[in-house]
């Protein structure tokens, strides 16, 4: 990064997990055990994946949530803090373990994921009160789903009457965002399956994240990115004709996290006073070299790797 330009500042509110990763040759039947190739304990969780992304990709960053008082918990907090990440406003629960995330990337690098919340679930309204502070020193609050609507429903609620760019990713999506959200957001962030779940049309193709980008448009929402992997990114920006960015070709080994490298390089980029364009663009070389690494945060690039050609 230029030394002398402008960092901008970035708040996350959310999720912290320590990964339990196995990598098998492929998703187990339900009912069997498969033999896989390799375990590993990663640091990771939407929210933490995104704080990492953001501050490794040239944001300022402070992360608003809450860990467990054991050990995973204090490996999250060191991890974030050792990437320069303000945790001041990073709680913990004196009763909830640290959330974890078990994790199966099989061999065509795929994952599937099973959350816990644990301490995760203790992120309450009354929390995001105690740290407003965190919040009105941002320009640009991302959330997700990992912790209780009512606690992303007062970040959103929050962030948007102090005047910042929010950022919704509906991670996981579970069905509709509840009604008087959308009003809130200025950039919904879901992926292909979470753009299905919200707007309960498949997407599976370009063609089909436009039309639900257009659909989440026509319901209220300012601005809709919807992520589709390799097929790349499709943005329905205000007013404006749908567009469809294609992906960088890279040989993928793990897509955990690639999401959450998206969010975090976009919101980096929006904070410093990028165009949207040029934003979209800079996340998507970032998530792009992220899936050639294993593993949530071991995989998020740094601003240089992504400038260098
Ligand atoms: O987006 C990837 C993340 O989802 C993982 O790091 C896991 O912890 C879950 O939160």
């Amino acid at each position: 990064m230029a030394t002398n330009e402008a960092r901008g500042h970035v708040t996350v509110v959310g999720s912290l997990n320590m990964d339990l990763v196995a990598r098998a040759p492929r998703m187990p039947q339900p009912g069997e055990t498969l033999a896989g190739h390799a375990f590993a304990q990663v640091a990771g969780g939407k929210g933490g994946n995104q704080a990492v992304a953001a501050a490794r990709l040239g944001a300022q960053v402070a992360m608003l949530g809450c860990v467990g008082a054991d050990a995973n918990g204090a490996q999250l907090r060191a991890g974030l803090e050792a990437e320069g990440i303000d945790c001041t406003a990073l709680e913990t629960s004196a009763t909830a373990p640290t959330g974890v995330a078990l994790i199966i990337v099989d061999d065509g690098s795929q994952n599937s994921i099973v959350i816990i919340a644990g301490s995760n679930g203790e992120v309450t309204p009354e929390t995001l009160a105690r740290h407003e502070a965190a919040l009105a020193g941002a320009q640009v609050v991302i959330c997700q789903l990992e912790t209780p609507p009512a606690a992303v429903h007062a970040a959103l609620a929050a962030a948007h009457r102090l005047g910042k760019t929010v950022i919704l990713n509906p991670a996981p999506a579970t069905g509709p965002l509840p009604d008087g959200w959308l009003a809130l957001i200025d950039y919904l962030i879901p992926n292909e399956l979470e753009a299905a779940m919200l707007t309960g049309l498949p997407v599976s193709s370009p063609e089909q994240a436009l039309a639900a980008a257009s659909a989440l448009r026509r319901a209220g929402a300012r601005n809709v990115i919807v992520t589709i992997g390799a097929q790349g990114v499709v943005a329905a920006l205000g007013d404006d004709d749908p567009l469809h960015f294609d992906a960088p070709r890279v040989k993928a080994v793990d897509t955990t996290a690639a999401g959450d490298t998206f969010i975090g390089g976009f919101a980096a980029q929006l904070a410093r006073g990028a165009n949207v364009t040029e934003a979209i663009r800079f996340a998507q070389r970032a998530a792009s070299i992220s899936v050639t690494c294993a593993g949530a945060q071991p995989s998020i690039p740094t601003r240089a790797q992504v400038d260098t050609p």
